[in-house]
C-alpha cells in the first residue's frame, strides 16, 4: 500500500530541519548504493555519521513517534535512522532499482528488514521541477511529489526511481521501516479494519458505551495482530 502522511513535520521542525541540512557537508549518494542501483544513483548525501544529519535525524525520529498514522500504517518494529539526500545541478537522479532487502547502518549498528520504504520530502514541491518519486506497484506507476513536510510509506519490494531535477533543489529525508507484520497485504488489511473501527468509534456520543459490534470489531484487529505480529 501506499500511505501519505501529511504534514508529519510541522512548520517549525520543517524549518528547523532545513536549517540543519541546507548548509551541511553533501557527499557522493553511492555511499549507501548497492552494486546495482550504484550504477543508476547520481545524487547526493549526508554521511550517516554527520554531525548535522544526527541532529536533523532526531526531529524526525521525534515527528515519527508522534505520528499515529505512522505507527498504525507501518506497525514498525525497527526504523533505520533516517538518511538526508539531495538532488541537483550534475547530481540529479535516480534511476530505477529496489532497495536491498536487509541493511545494516553505522548509527545504530543494528540490521533492519526493508519491509517498507518511506521518504519525506524536505523542499516545496513549486522550487523545483522533475525530481518525482516513480512507484511501480501491482496497480500501475504512481508519481509521487509531495508538499514539505509530508511522508510517503511504500512497499520496499517496489521498483522506483526518481527522476531528474531539472531546475532547484530537492531535498528529502529516507528511510526503511522493518514492520511487526511483515506483509504488505496482511498490514493494508488491518490498516483499513483499524480506520473503519476509528471511524465507526467516532460516531459514538462522549461517554456512552461502544456498541457490541464496535468492541468485537476491535477484538478482530487485536486478534488479527496477534496473530500476524513479531516483535
Ligand atoms: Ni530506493
Amino acid at each position: 500500500m501506499l500511505l501519505r502522511i501529511p504534514a508529519l513535520l510541522s512548520p517549525t521542525a520543517l524549518a528547523a530541519c532545513r536549517k540543519l541540512i541546507d548548509q551541511a557537508d553533501w557527499a557522493d549518494g553511492k555511499l549507501t548504493a548497492g552494486l546495482q542501483s550504484a550504477r543508476v544513483k547520481n545524487n547526493r548525501q549526508l554521511p550517516e555519521d554527520d554531525v548535522a544529519a544526527n541532529a536533523a535525524r532526531a526531529i524526525v525520529i521525534a515527528a515519527l513517534g508522534k505520528s499515529a498514522l505512522f505507527m498504525t500504517g507501518a506497525l514498525p518494529k525497527k526504523t533505520y535512522p533516517p538518511l538526508f539526500n539531495r538532488y541537483d545541478g550534475a547530481a540529479n537522479a535516480f534511476g530505477s532499482h529496489i532497495d536491498n532487502a536487509v541493511r545494516t547502518s553505522v548509527v545504530s549498528g543494528s540490521w533492519v528488514r526493508t519491509d517498507l520504504s518511506a521518504t519525506l520530502f524536505l523542499s516545496d514541491p513549486a522550487s523545483y521541477d522533475g525530481g518525482e518519486l516513480v512507484i511501480e506497484g501491482s496497480f500501475g506507476t504512481q508519481e509521487v511529489k509531495l508538499a514539505a513536510g509530508d511522508l510517503i510509506l511504500y512497499p520496499a519490494s517496489s521498483r522506483h526511481q526518481v527522476m531528474p531535477v531539472t531546475r532547484g533543489t530537492r531535498l528529502a529525508c529516507f528511510f526503511w521501516i522493518e514492520s511487526m507484520v511483515r506483509e504488505d497485504a496482511r498490514r493494508q488489511l488491518l490498516f483499513d479494519l483499524d480506520m473503519a473501527i476509528l471511524s465507526l468509534r467516532s460516531a459514538v456520543p462522549e461517554g456512552q458505551p461502544e456498541p457490541d459490534e464496535v468492541v468485537k470489531l476491535t477484538g478482530c484487529y487485536h486478534n488479527l495482530l496477534r496473530m500476524w505480529a513479531d516483535t
